[in-house]
This record gives structure tokens, sequence and C-alpha cells, in this order.
């Protein structure tokens, strides 16, 4: 079988095809035929040995797959042979087979095909995970995405609609808040490429807070820093970009905001925690590490009302693009470059087989 490789940390070219001896299962493990791999942003840093996870080299990327279960190993009894189902891992997934932990696997419905199927779970875990249990936000509140035509924004614009909210999305270009638009977004903020420097920075909060639609009320404010109940600005905000685009965001929060530090795709911010204390605000770092969270098949109800929205088509991976798993290298500049909306998918070639 073949996979894509990584033999030294840095730019995406460092990845190359190679030819690799098919893994066998051992006990509570599922062998899949790869069909589809989801790429994401962490593909990246993986690449460029700037992930928090150490990897040691060689090593393959990638963090989901879907495929067709070709065999398991002793003790497995929630998956078979030729069912098909997606799986995550923390690396490894662009290759033609992969083995995962049982654990890591889940079926898949009829009705998901294998592209929507491998970049389905991670984002909508990750924005589940902030939006619900760590910002809990509540129907009717204000969500500000950024980065919102992105993989992970766009599952944050639909989950945050599904919750009832109203969601501002923002994004660098026309195209990526077409896509969240079109997802139920209710308002768009275009921002420029960035880094930002102060001037667009204080821009840039304004015109947030221009969309935040939370009355200000009159009284006690100290400038722009409001202090009272229901002060304008968000209830929550998601934030996968980081960078000059995180001050903005703060300062745009409302009365006991929850600011949600999902990823630093622009860069670790350097902020101001003024905005915070005034507004009695919270940040909450994003690491949805417990296996119970990030493996599919120990959490069957986060699963069931995942695929319950995927049936509604409140919860649908936007596709736009797909590539053979051969040009890996080229989608991860694409993608590291900032040149991608929505989500890309790798087929493998067992998918055309
Ligand atoms: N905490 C967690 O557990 C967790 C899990 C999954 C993902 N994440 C993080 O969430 C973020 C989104 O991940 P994703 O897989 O959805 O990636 P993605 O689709 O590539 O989205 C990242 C977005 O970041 C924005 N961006 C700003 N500056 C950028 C730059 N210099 N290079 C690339 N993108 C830049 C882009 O939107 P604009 O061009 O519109 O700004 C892009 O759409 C990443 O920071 C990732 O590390 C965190």
């Amino acid at each position: 079988m073949r996979a894509m490789v990584c033999d030294s940390f840095g730019p995406p070219e460092n990845l190359v095809l190679r030819e690799m001896p098919g893994p066998v299962p051992a006990a509570g493990q599922v062998l899949i035929e790869v069909h589809a791999v989801g790429v994401n942003f962490t593909d990246v840093l993986s690449m460029g040995g700037r992930s928090q996870l150490k990897r040691s080299l060689p090593f393959t990327p990638g963090v989901e797959a879907a495929g067709v279960v070709m065999a398991v190993g002793p003790g497995v009894r929630t998956v078979k042979p030729g069912q098909r189902v997606l799986g995550t891992r923390t690396d490894g997934t662009y290759a033609e087979e992969v083995v995962f932990s049982a654990e890591e696997v889940f079926v898949i419905p009829d009705t998901m095909d294998m592209p929507t199927a491998a970049t389905f779970y991670v984002v909508a875990m990750t924005a589940d995970y902030s939006i619900n249990q760590r910002a809990k936000l509540s129907p009717g509140e204000n969500l500000l995405v950024l980065g919102a035509g992105g993989g992970a924004g766009l599952a944050a614009v639909e989950i945050g609609k599904a919750q009832g909210a109203r969601v501002v999305a923002a994004a660098s270009s026309g195209q990526k808040l077409e896509l969240a638009l079109s997802r139920g977004a209710d308002a768009a903020v275009l921002y420029p490429p960035g880094p930002l420097d102060l001037a667009e920075q204080k821009a840039l909060a304004a015109e947030f807070l221009q969309h935040a639609q939370r009355d200000k009320s009159d009284g006690l404010s100290i400038g722009d820093i409001s202090t009272v109940h229901d002060s304008r600005g968000y209830h929550v905000i998601f934030d996968g970009v980081g960078g000059t685009y995180t001050e903005p965001a703060l300062r745009s929060l409302g009365w006991q905001g929850r600011y949600l530090a999902v990823g630093f795709a622009a860069g670790v911010p350097n902020v101001s925690l003024g905005p915070l204390l005034f507004k009695d605000a919270n940040i909450m770092g994003i690491q949805p590490g417990d296996d119970n969270v990030r493996l599919p098949a120990r959490s069957p109800e986060r699963m069931a009302k995942f695929y319950q929205w995927f049936r509604r088509g409140l919860l649908r991976p936007q596709i736009t693009r797909t590539f053979p798993m051969e040009e890996a290298a080229g989608v991860l500049r694409l993608m590291a470059d900032r040149k991608i909306s929505g989500r890309v998918v790798l087929i493998t070639s067992r998918a055309q087989a």
C-alpha cells in the first residue's frame, strides 16, 4: 500500500509518496481501506514540526479518513469487514490502508458519501466541544466566528445556528463569507488579510461591534469598554485564527462574554487583558484531549446528535475540491497559503478501484 510520508519537518513540499508494508490489526484494532482523507490545518502544523503533539520522524500526517473495514483484530465487536466507516487518529491517515483503535472508528450512514465522512467528525467535534461544552452557548445569544469559511469555522457557524444563536461570520475573502452565509450565518464581516496594524485592529473591532446586535445600555461605560450587564458585544467568540485578529475580537466581547481560543492559524496572539477585566469575560482554551470527547466511538450520543444534524441538513461539510492523495503536498501548500475555502479531500486509488 502507498502512503504520504514526511521525512523531515518543514514545508508541505517535504511530503513524499512511498510504498509501505500493509498494516495488520492487533487486538482492539480495525484495518480500514481508505477511500477519502480529510485535510485539516493541524496537518500543516504537524508537517512543520509546530504541532503541540510531537511526532518522531518519519511520520504520515492526517487525523481523519473514511473507507471500508478490511479486517478487525481480536476482541473487536463494534464493526465488521465490509462496513463503511470513518475514523480519527492523531496522525497517519494520508495512506491507502490505516489501522485505527476500535474506539476511533464509527459506522457512517448509508446516505453519507466517503468525502463527507472523511471531513465530518474532527471539526464538528471541535466546534461542538467549544461552543456547547465550554462556552455553553444559549439560543438567542450572539456568536462571532473568525475564519468562518474554513473547516472548523464553518462547523462553528452550523452548530451555532443549530443551537439557535445569531451568528456573525468573519473571514478574509468574499468567497469564504458566501460559504458561511450559505450555511446560515446571519451577517458577514470581511477583514483584511493582515497582519493588522493598530488602526486596522480598532476599525475591525468597531465593525464586529456593529453586527453584535446586543443593545448597549446607557450609563456606565469607560470609553469603548462597557461595564454594564447588558453591554453590547458578543456572548461567544470562536477564534481559530489568532494573530492580530484576536485583539479586535476580545474588544467586541460583551458582558461575561466567552472567548474560545481554538487555534492560531495566523500566529499566537499577543493581547491586552483590559477588555476582559472590564467585561467580567472569560478566555477559554480549547483542547478536547479527553478520549471521551476526541474519539467518535467513545461518545455515541455525540455522534448520534451529529448524524441527526446531518440528516436534517444542519451539519454538512462544504467540500469545495477533491484531489488525488498523491497531490497532498500541493493541497497543504494551498492550505498554508490561506487559499482554501470550506473543505478539501484527498481521494485514494482504492476509491477509484
Ligand atoms: N483546539 C483544537 O482542538 C483544534 C481542533 C481543530 C482545529 N483547530 C484549529 O482551528 C483552526 C482551523 O482549523 P481548520 O482545520 O478548520 O483549518 P482551515 O480550514 O485552514 O481554516 C483556518 C482559517 O484560518 C484563517 N487564517 C488566517 N491566517 C491564516 C494563515 N496565515 N494561514 C492559514 N490560515 C489562516 C483562514 O481564514 P481567513 O483567510 O478567512 O482568515 C482559514 O480559513 C486552526 O487554527 C486549527 O489549528 C484546533
